[in-house]
């Protein structure tokens, strides 16, 4: 089947099956160009919790899959890529956060989105990128908070609100790369660009980041903001390199260049226009939470969508 055949089919079957297609930025330009909704982890959960669609095919990892089945029961979610995983996700167990939450009684639980249904029922309340700040402002102040699992993201929280909090030691393999070194150099050789980066980076806490004045620290979606609403005709992107599709495509005006080629997750491009399609013939690959950790993990997600 030629490209053109595979798109047609796509949508033919889309159609006939009320399925809708939800991507993240960071997956393949050509999974992004057939999305019905293109989103970062919170606006994908938002929508998976909004869409009429009997069917929503998930292009992403599998923790992804599993929150838009956590907020939508009802639906049949599926996952292309069966074996899409992540780094974070996979840093922490349930039993590992309930053990921990055992030794801190005392500490409130907040979860990066970035894990699995299991370690989202032992969770008080989740966050994106996109709302961790608010998420943890909006709890109690003399609150100890147990952060899991991404070290950087709790690390820049931290420094932003200086909350007393304790951090999990889990990492993204991609934004873990993503350092201030490679930040100063790059922004030396492009000193009129704005710095856009990911909370998850390695340098996300780091005074020198933090101090730099065109450097500004977001979500893929809040850079997708920036950049459309910037009067600066250049960007350096410190995150997963396909955000750049979205950020060229919607500003063709102005120049985007990666902090490094290689800052790339691997896990996000095993979805391709041929699984897809599969997926969508097939029905396959269904992601189903068991009933009793679901309602278990909805109470943290509900909790963070209210506070969005
Ligand atoms: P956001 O979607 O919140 O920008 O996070 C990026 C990410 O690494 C998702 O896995
Ligand atoms: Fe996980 Fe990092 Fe890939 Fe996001 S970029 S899915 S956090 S490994």
């Amino acid at each position: 089947m030629t490209h053109n055949e595979i798109i047609d089919k796509i949508g033919q079957l889309k159609k006939e099956k009320n399925a809708v297609i939800l991507a993240h930025y960071y997956t393949r330009p050509e999974v992004q160009d057939i999305a019905d909704y293109l989103g970062d982890s919170l606006g994908l959960s938002q929508e998976a919790g909004k869409t009429s669609a009997d069917i929503i095919v998930f292009c992403g990892v599998h923790f992804m899959a599993e929150t838009a089945s956590i907020i939508s029961p009802g639906k049949t979610v599926l996952i292309p890529a069966q074996h899409a995983g992540c780094s974070l996700a996979e840093s922490l167990t349930g039993y590992e956060l309930r053990e921990w939450k055992k030794a801190n009684p005392d500490g409130i639980v907040v979860s990066y989105v970035n894990t699995t249904a299991e370690v989202k029922a032992w969770t008080d309340i989740c966050c994106t990128s996109a709302n961790a700040l608010k998420v943890v402002e909006s709890l109690p102040q003399d609150k100890k908070i147990l952060f899991v699992p991404d070290k950087n993201l709790g690390a820049w929280i931290q420094k932003k609100t200086g909350r007393q909090m304790e951090l999990w030691s889990g990492d993204c393999c991609v934004h873990e790369k993503i350092t201030t070194e490679m930040i100063l150099a790059k922004s030396q050789e492009y000193p009129e660009a704005d710095i856009l980066i990911h909370p998850e980076s390695n340098c996300s806490h780091d005074d020198r980041i933090l101090n730099l004045p065109q450097a500004y620290m977001y979500s893929t979606a809040g850079m997708i903001r920036h950049a459309a609403a910037s009067l600066k005709k250049q960007f350096i992107i410190a995150t997963e390199i396909e955000t750049i599709h979205k950020l060229q495509k919607d500003n063709p005006d102005k120049e985007f260049i990666p902090i490094h080629p290689k800052t790339i997750c691997g896990q996000m491009k095993k979805v391709t226009l041929e699984n897809v399609l599969e997926a969508l013939e097939k029905e396959q690959y269904v992601v189903k939470v068991p009933e009793d950790i679901r309602q278990r993990a909805w109470l943290p997600i509900e909790r963070m969508l209210k506070i969005h």
